[in-house]
């Protein structure tokens, strides 16, 4: 369904759209913003740069990439890597949110400011403030902390993401 879509304006510049990847049967789950230039080009998620780093995050948790599951908040790339537009990720919603009911995680960590206002819209405070604190959607344990993207560019940040990934590290035993 998600690879036919047409619903936004994404899907006219989409070289592919980019689904998630993973264990069906994972009990942890990263969400992201959206697909950039690499996603795009190979139809996969967290594969550029950003994606180098999570692979190492993921890696630091003790788990293996491919024993979680990774998605995005919308499928499409938004041209020149801007945000999606509001319209965009209302337009995806559906997909995103059956997409995690059937994986149904234990735990989701959620990346950075548009994933987190996607799936709290109404908390007050963003990403900054948020992260770190253990949260709750659709019955499910979220937590939020800073986007790998944001780390490349801001490595002071990265201490504070490590005692995010503990937090949930915790939560498996590991
Ligand atoms: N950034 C994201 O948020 N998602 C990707 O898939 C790649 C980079």
């Amino acid at each position: 369904t998600v690879a036919e879509c047409r619903r936004c304006r994404l899907c006219e510049t989409r070289r592919n759209t980019v689904f998630g990847e993973g264990d069906t049967r994972a009990r942890l789950m990263f969400f992201g913003e959206g697909p950039g230039a690499d996603e795009d080009m190979q139809g996969r998620p967290f594969v550029g740069r950003a994606g180098e780093l999570l692979t190492r995050m993921i890696n630091a948790m003790q788990f293996q990439r491919s024993e979680v599951y990774i998605a995005n908040t919308v499928k499409c790339r938004p041209p020149g890597n801007r945000n999606p537009e509001p319209d965009e990720t209302e337009a995806c919603r559906a997909y995103a949110r059956r997409q995690i009911e059937l994986l149904s995680p234990k735990v989701i960590v959620v990346l950075g400011a548009v994933p987190f206002r996607f799936l709290f819209p109404n908390v007050y405070g963003g990403i900054r403030s948020q992260r770190g604190k253990w949260m709750e959607y659709r019955g499910i344990r979220v937590m939020p902390t800073y986007h790998p993207a944001y780390l490349l560019r801001t490595p002071e940040a990265k201490a504070d993401v490590w005692k995010d990934l503990q937090e949930v590290m915790a939560v498996f035993g590991r």
